[in-house]
């Protein structure tokens, strides 16, 4: 397991697959590396290739707000990245290999922050990192446990601008991380 300097450095010289020839920035990751919630997207899109932050485009700011209204905010309670480093051209879903030639960064981060709770933004995040057979639709808002670390998926927030059938559910979701942080936040304060 690297270190965060180390780690940092390896991806930003990271060619190991195509998406590393094309990127204007390698998208890292941000917010509190020590925290206990850590968010997982997909990949970098425009905005964040542009300015190298993850989740900074118009879904990015949607699920900023929308955390922030249950007083979640980014630089103190959750660390934020996602499974490709690199974007894709035209904002396609990672291959199987893009996402794979990336995973051990994404598994080292997480060795690095050792979150409590990891929550899935849409369908790739929830199966490179829950389950590969996985359906976002059927299985969004189920806590399922693994070595004392809680993970749930929920949409993509992009999701929500291209079907707004979605939001209430998105919301719930949100809104169960913030009550399965606090449960843990009072647990640890009672011990
Ligand atoms: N979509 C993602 O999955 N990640 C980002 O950082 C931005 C958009």
């Amino acid at each position: 397991m690297l270190r965060w300097k180390e780690l940092y450095e390896e991806c930003i010289n990271c060619h190991k697959c195509d998406l590393g020839d094309n990127r204007t920035n390698m998208v890292f990751g941000d917010g509190n590396p020590k925290a206990k919630i850590m968010l997982i997207g997909e990949a970098p899109g425009a905005d964040e290739d542009r300015l190298g932050y993850p989740f900074v485009g118009k879904g990015g700011q949607l699920l900023t707000k929308a955390l922030l209204a249950l007083d979640l905010k980014r630089e103190r309670d959750y660390y934020i990245c996602n499974v490709c480093k690199c974007r894709p051209e035209n904002n396609r879903t990672p291959t199987e290999e893009e996402g794979e030639t990336c995973l051990p960064y994404l598994r080292n981060q997480v060795a690095l922050v050792r979150p409590k709770i990891i929550v899935c933004l849409g369908a790739t995040a929830f199966r490179f990192v829950i389950d590969r057979e996985g359906k976002i639709t059927r299985d969004r808002g189920k806590w399922v446990e693994k070595k004392g670390c809680y993970l749930m998926g929920t949409f993509h927030p992009a999701a929500i601008f291209r079907d707004e059938s979605k939001k209430a559910l998105f919301w719930q979701d949100l809104k169960s991380l913030k009550e399965k942080y606090y449960e843990l936040i009072k647990i640890e304060n009672t011990l």
